[in-house]
């Protein structure tokens, strides 16, 4: 049986480091309230004009192919996760390609928010395990400066700029995407969401003056669905493939809030020892979170190491995916 195992990751993020010090700056916060609420220390930005999500998805594709000695011609599909692609179309996946020179791809961006990179982790191992593609790119990235109102003291303080990418390819071994459990609720749009620019909302001067353009959330009710959420699916995937939280080597959890990683990991018996986290430097990129986890650690996985991915985000989205990873980094 064909699986879809990850065989490189790349990973970028801006040079830009925006610190809770100059966030206290802009708005009425400090450091201590943004710890102790979230974890977060700093985030990045992409900072220059003309700038876009596909500039740092790029850099990562192009770490990503030379680490794994490919050329981008090689690549069958590209499917980026993100809510904040280039242009509203075409989509960033066309940019990417073109920008590349991977020809002989096609893809399409993918609207999922914070679970934009495991609904396209899934959506790409389809396309492997039936045979039918040989290379495919995931990436998950969002310049969610683009869409931040810094003004706003609860929205500015979490988000950051950044993307990763990860190649898939068929293996025959017991390797790669084991499983997956998937969910979403379009209820939780009230709750998360950008109100202009849509079809709904198309742009005006209005919208504009009303600050419609930028990130609405109502950060009590995520919080509380995003740890019911996220514990139960990663608990349910345990459950459904009998594993232990012993069998586990790794939790890969969207960075949102530290304190809902920390219930995540309470709820699967999970040490903290076993838990990505790099929130404190990145804040949350929505769908770049998962892919800059497995680029940060990447050193420390070993070939057969059992990791549990989960996310959850707008939409409301999220879900589970259980991998085995397939290689060793020398
Ligand atoms: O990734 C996609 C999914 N998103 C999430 O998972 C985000 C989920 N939500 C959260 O992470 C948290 O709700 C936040 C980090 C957004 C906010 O933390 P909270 O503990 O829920 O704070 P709160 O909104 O209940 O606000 C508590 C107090 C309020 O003051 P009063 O009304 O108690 O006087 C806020 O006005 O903290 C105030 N506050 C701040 N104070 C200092 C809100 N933002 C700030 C700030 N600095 N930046």
């Amino acid at each position: 049986m064909i699986k879809a195992a990850i065989t490189a990751v790349g990973g970028c993020v801006p040079d830009y480091v925006l610190t809770n010090e100059i966030l206290s700056t802009m708005v009425e916060t400090n450091d201590e309230w943004i710890m102790s609420r979230t974890g977060i220390k700093e985030r990045r930005i992409l900072k220059g004009e003309g700038k876009g999500l596909s500039d740092m998805c790029i850099a990562a594709t192009e770490e990503l192919l030379k680490k794994r000695g490919i050329k981008a011609d090689e690549l069958d599909m590209v499917i980026v996760g993100t809510i904040t692609g280039d242009y509203t179309f075409p989509s960033t996946s066309n940019v990417i390609c073109d920008k590349i020179g991977a020809k002989n791809a096609w893809g399409f961006d993918l609207s999922a928010a914070c679970s934009g990179f495991i609904y396209a982790l899934a959506t790409g191992a389809q396309f492997i395990e039936t045979g039918r593609y040989k290379k495919i790119l995931v990436i998950g990235g969002d310049k969610m400066s683009s869409i931040i109102d810094y003004t706003d003291r609860a929205t500015c303080i979490i988000f950051g700029d950044g993307a990763g990418a990860v190649l898939l390819e068929p293996t025959t071994e017991d390797l790669g995407v084991k499983d997956f459990i998937l969910k979403a609720d379009g209820a939780g749009r009230n709750y998360l969401c950008m109100h202009a620019g849509g079809s709904v909302l198309p742009p005006s001067h209005e919208t504009v003056d009303a600050r419609k353009h930028y990130v609405y959330q109502e950060g009590q009710a995520v919080f509380k669905f995003a740890v019911k959420g996220m514990a139960d699916v990663s608990a349910e995937i345990l459950e459904k493939n009998k594993l232990k939280s012993e069998d586990i080597k790794w939790l890969v959890p969207h960075q949102a809030n530290k304190r809902i990683v920390d219930a995540t990991a309470d709820r699967m018996g999970i040490g903290p020892e076993k838990v990505m986290m790099n929130i404190e430097r990145y804040g949350n990129t929505t769908a770049g979170t998962i892919p800059l986890l497995l680029w940060d650690y990447e050193k420390q996985l070993k070939k057969g190491d059992n990791l549990i991915i989960s996310a959850f985000g707008g939409g409301f989205t999220w879900g589970s995916v259980w991998l085995k990873w397939a290689y060793d980094t020398k």
